[in-house]
C-alpha cells in the first residue's frame, strides 16, 4: 500500500507530530510506504513528491510548520480544467493507493471533491482557527491560545505602567475561537469576535466604567474577522486567495485610533498617547507545538492511517469528547464551527 500525505492551507504547530505518527503507525503496524506530496495540492498538480521513511520523521516532533511545505492551492479553482486531471494523472503515476489530506475547510473541501470523483481520500483536521465542524478541536489551536495568552500577560504590564489601552488583533476570519479562548485565558477586558457584531459605543462605555472603577489600563482583543457596525470595508479592493478569502488585517489599528480619538481628551491624555495596537499575526501560528497539539497531532496521525486500513475513505479523524472517531469529510466542511453563546456570555462576565 502506498500512501500519499499532503498538508495544505495555513500551516500550524502539530503538523509534523501528525506526519511522524502517520508514518510510524503505517510503516510499523501496517507495512505501508509513504510519499510526501510537497506544498499541498500544488504538489499533486505538478507531481512533486518525496519518499517519507522512518528516518525522515525521527526528529520532527517538536518542530513547528510542516516538513512537506504548504500552500493555498485550489485545483478546482479557475484552472480546474487542467489542474483536476493533472492531479488525477499524478495520483496514478506516483502509484498512490490513497491520499491523506491534512488541512482545514479548504484543503479538506478539495479532498472531498476528489473523493466524490472516486479517488480514495482520508483526512485529518488542522487549523489554529478551530472552526472546522465534526471535531471538538483541531491541532494548532491550543498553541495559538498559549501565544495569545502570553502576549496579553506581557502587554498588561506595560499597559498598567503607562495607563494605556492595548488593542490586540488575533487571527480568526469566520469564528472567534482564538480571540475568545486566548482572551479569556489572558483575562482580556473586552473581546470582539465574528460571532457578534459590535459598536464602538459599547466598548467606550465599558472602558469608561473600568476607568471609573480605578483601573486605568485595559487589554481589548479583537478577531481579525470581527464585524464592526458602521465600519466600511470594501471587500472588492482587498486581495483574495485561490479559495476566494480576502486577506484581512487592520481592524486592530482602526479600533485603536477610534478609541484613542474618543477617549484621550475625556481621560485628560494627549492625542495618540492613550492607545496602542498589536497585530499578533503569524506569531500565533509559528514555532513549536504545545503538549496538547503534539498529542492530538500524534493521535490523529495514527488514527488516520488506521482509517486507511479500515478502508474508510471519504472520512476524516476527529476528536469528540476524549475519543478519536471517524466523521464524513462532507459533514466537517459544510458548516463553520462557531464559538457558542455560553462561552461568549462567560467572557462578558469579566467586562466592566
Ligand atoms: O487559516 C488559518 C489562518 O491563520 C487564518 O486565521 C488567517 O486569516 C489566515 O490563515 C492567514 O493566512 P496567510 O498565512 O495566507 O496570510
Amino acid at each position: 500500500m502506498r500512501v500519499g500525505i499532503l498538508t495544505g492551507g495555513g500551516d500550524c504547530p502539530g503538523l509534523n507530530a501528525m506526519i511522524r505518527a502517520a508514518v510510524r503507525r503505517g510503516a510499523i503496524v501496517h507495512d505501508y510506504e509513504f510519499l510526501g506530496i510537497l506544498k499541498g495540492w500544488l504538489g499533486l498538480i505538478h507531481g512533486d513528491a518525496v519518499p517519507l521513511g522512518l528516518a525522515d520523521v525521527e526528529e520532527i516532533l517538536p518542530e513547528g510548520g510542516t516538513i512537506l511545505g504548504s500552500s493555498r492551492t485550489n485545483p478546482f479553482g479557475k484552472n480546474a480544467l487542467e489542474e483536476v486531471p493533472a492531479c488525477e494523472k499524478n495520483f496514478s503515476e506516483l502509484g498512490l493507493d490513497t491520499l491523506l489530506a491534512v488541512g482545514g475547510d479548504d484543503t479538506l473541501g478539495v479532498a472531498r471533491k476528489f473523493s466524490d470523483r472516486g479517488l480514495p481520500m482520508v483526512g485529518a483536521p488542522k487549523t489554529i482557527d478551530n472552526d472546522l465542524s465534526g471535531t471538538d478541536y483541531t491541532f494548532g489551536f491550543w498553541t495559538a491560545i498559549e501565544r495569545v495568552m502570553a502576549s496579553i500577560d506581557n502587554l498588561r504590564t506595560t499597559a498598567r505602567s503607562h495607563e494605556r489601552i492595548f488593542i490586540v488583533e488575533a487571527m480568526g476570519r469566520h469564528a472567534g475561537w482564538i480571540a475568545g479562548y486566548g482572551g479569556l485565558a489572558g483575562g482580556a477586558d473586552y473581546i470582539l469576535t465574528p460571532e457578534e457584531s459590535f459598536s464602538l459605543d459599547e466598548i467606550l462605555w465599558s472602558l469608561r466604567r473600568r476607568w471609573e472603577a480605578g483601573y486605568h489600563y485595559a487589554v481589548v482583543v479583537v478577531a481579525e474577522g470581527a464585524e464592526w457596525e458602521g465600519r466600511e470595508v470594501f471587500q472588492e479592493d482587498l486581495p483574495k486567495d485561490e479559495f476566494g478569502h480576502v486577506y484581512l488585517g487592520g481592524i486592530g489599528f482602526e479600533l485603536s485610533k477610534a478609541i484613542g480619538k474618543a477617549l484621550a481628551p475625556e481621560f485628560g491624555r494627549r492625542a495618540g498617547d492613550l492607545t496602542r495596537h498589536v497585530v499578533l499575526s503569524h506569531l500565533q501560528r509559528g514555532g513549536t507545538p504545545c503538549a496538547f497539539d503534539r498529542i492530538l497531532g500524534t493521535r490523529f496521525g495514527a488514527a488516520a492511517v488506521d482509517l486507511i486500513a479500515a478502508k474508510k475513505f471519504g472520512y476524516m479523524v476527529a476528536l469528540v469528547g476524549s475519543s478519536i472517531v471517524p466523521v464524513e469529510i462532507t459533514d466537517a466542511v459544510s458548516v463553520t464551527k462557531k464559538v457558542d453563546r455560553d462561552f461568549l456570555d462567560l467572557a462578558q462576565n469579566f467586562y466592566y
